[in-house]
């Protein structure tokens, strides 16, 4: 398996080999940030690439949002599109390295970025991260895929024996709003914080 450093993914952003990057916000992260009333909450959004879901998130006045990545080039292009954005809710850093406390965790292809043997170590990591009651919350692969990740797949079954641990699983179901190439291949999840 490749090495996935920093410098594997800023190797992928600079060859321009991004097949993950949608070029919008996901709309299961916009449907959801839509319904949250409280903007001053603060959230967290890490492996976040060009950062659409942050800046989507911004417009529509969340005034707390950070974004987390440990490529230079995701974050020089994030701050190329969005010149303005506060470099202090900019983290260029290692996920596993960052600290903070969060209400609220978004995922968008940064699980299924990392190698499978630090999914334990994502789970834990996550749930440190978050004030108690606060969520996890975002969509996850429910395939597997026919070549050697990243992106490497995973099941629900999986996801729920491992989040468990850490969280209380209050949602995990299909992704219905999901875009048209990953319908039917993501569920979506909220899981809180609730055992620490
Ligand atoms: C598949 S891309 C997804 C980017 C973005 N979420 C999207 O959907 O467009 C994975 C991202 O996670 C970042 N990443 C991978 N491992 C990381 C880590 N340990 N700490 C911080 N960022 C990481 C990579 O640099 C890359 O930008």
């Amino acid at each position: 398996m490749a090495f996935l450093d920093k410098n594997y993914w800023t190797e992928r952003y600079v060859t321009s080999k991004t097949g993950w990057d949608i070029g919008f916000a996901s709309p299961p992260l916009v449907q959801y940030l839509d319904q949250i009333e409280n903007k001053d909450m603060q959230i967290l959004i890490p492996g976040a690439g060009l950062g659409y879901e942050v800046a989507y998130g911004w417009q529509s006045g969340f005034n707390n949002l950070h974004i987390l990545d440990f490529s230079s080039e995701a974050l020089a292009r994030f701050k190329s599109l969005f010149p303005s954005y506060p470099d202090k809710f900019i983290h260029h850093q290692d996920f596993f390295e960052h600290t903070g406390k969060y209400d609220l965790i978004l995922e968008q292809t940064f699980f299924c970025a990392l190698d499978p043997d630090l999914r334990e170590d994502y789970a834990k990591k996550m749930a440190s991260l978050l004030k108690p009651g606060g969520k996890l919350v975002g969509v996850w692969f429910d395939r597997e895929f026919d070549f050697e990740g990243p992106p490497f797949g995973g099941k629900s079954e999986e996801y729920r024996m491992l989040f468990e641990k850490y969280f209380k699983v209050k949602t995990l179901a299909p992704c219905y709003n999901s875009i048209p190439e990953r319908l039917g291949s993501e569920v979506f999840m909220i899981l809180e914080n609730s055992k620490i």
